[in-house]
């Protein structure tokens, strides 16, 4: 099981129940210091989990009554953080075939009240991190990434700490660094990250003397000695993610109608997720119908995500703009079974079980 925890990450936490030391505290810092090390980041901070992390981000960056502009595809937090902000999201579409936001459209969509671009690394795929960019430093924007889901990946070479104001992460139980709940934010700037760190802990400067509104955000030495455990192996781990995702990628290019994700040029992916498509003028069935079949097959798959955020009901008041893309993404995707435990024979099964089930369907 890719989520099993170790004999090795038992007795890092056990050490931490034997010492009593439950809050934050050196397992924490050890995790902060070896992130932003790893992500090439000045700054990384622990905290509560990645939505959290987001509320971090987003505070310091923006103002209520602010337009942001989000992507129409990606998970809610995202976006429903610029809510809970009191900002304005404004939907941008995605590329059809990396899933991740289009820079044209994030373009497109800039208005006088447009402070901040907000959008996600998403599957564990950066963004074209230089088209984002353009358009934030032609209109003065400020940038924070979504990197929920892609712990180590590359751009240009970098670590994805280079870019952007700031970037946020989640270590929920199913990422590829997985403390239970758990997140980190970093940035590079020395104020912004002084005003994170107080943020986290209601603004408190000294015991009981508190100097800003802020919150409890912070991680807990637990899920910091999990981190840091699971940090050792986490670089070979996202290596073999990646083999698994070239055995797909060969597999999936040999059948009709089905398509590999497209990984944005100049980034390196950590495939947190593998995100395929069906086109559904070649066959005969659905999506649903399509995944059925798999999992009839032995291949359970699951959707990522069954609607676009415009049409999330939470978010109808934001369904502000055309993101037509996003809206076809929701039907044809679905994504195949990925980690790093995954074996040669699993990846045989895959292969039969999605020939034998587009052989089926095909029209
Ligand atoms: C892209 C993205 N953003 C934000 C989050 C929120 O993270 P968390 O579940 O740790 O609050 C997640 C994870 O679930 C995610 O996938």
């Amino acid at each position: 099981m890719s989520t099993a925890l170790t004999e090795a990450d038992i007795a890092a936490v056990n050490s931490v129940l034997k010492s009593g030391m439950l809050r934050a505290a050196g397992r924490c810092a050890e995790l902060e210091t070896r992130w932003a090390q790893m992500t090439g980041a000045k700054h990384a901070m622990t905290c509560a989990n990645g939505t959290c992390a987001l509320q971090l981000a987003y505070e310091p960056l923006f103002k209520p009554g602010d337009e942001v502009l989000v992507p129409a595809w990606s998970y809610i937090a995202t976006v429903s953080m610029v809510v809970a902000r009191g900002g304005t999201p404004v939907f941008c579409d995605a590329l059809p075939d990396t899933y991740q936001v289009d820079p044209a459209d994030l373009a497109r969509k800039v208005t006088p009240r447009t402070t901040a671009i907000a959008v996600t690394h998403l599957y564990g795929c950066p963004v074209d991190i230089d088209a984002v960019q353009a358009v934030a430093d032609k209109h003065n924007l400020m940038v924070i990434y979504d990197a929920a889901q892609s712990h180590l990946a590359t751009y240009k070479g970098q670590g994805l700490g280079h870019f952007g104001d700031v970037v946020t992460y989640s270590l929920y139980a199913t990422k590829n660094l997985a403390t239970g709940e758990g997140g980190i934010v970093t940035c590079n700037d020395d104020g912004l990250a002084r005003e994170i760190q107080l943020l986290r802990s209601h603004g408190e400067t000294d015991k009981y003397l508190h100097e800003r509104v802020g919150y409890n955000y912070r991680m807990n030495d637990m899920a910091g000695a999990i981190g840091c455990s699971r940090l050792d192996r986490l670089e070979a781990q996202t290596q073999r993610r990646r083999e698994v995702a070239a055995e797909f990628d060969r597999i999936i290019a040999g059948i009709p109608g089905l398509s590999t994700p497209v990984t944005t040029p100049n980034a390196v992916p950590v495939y947190h997720l593998y995100v395929a498509q069906i086109d559904p003028a070649r066959f005969s069935c659905s999506r649903d119908e399509f995944c059925a079949a798999l999992k009839a097959e032995g291949v359970p798959t699951a959707v990522h995500y069954p609607r676009s955020l415009p049409l999330q009901p939470a978010l109808s008041a934001w369904n502000n703009s055309d993101t037509p893309v996003a809206l076809g993404l929701a039907s044809r995707v679905f994504a195949l079974p990925i980690h790093h435990d995954i074996t040669g024979e699993h990846i045989r099964i895959v292969g039969e079980a999605l020939t034998r089930v587009a052989d089926a369907y095909r029209v």
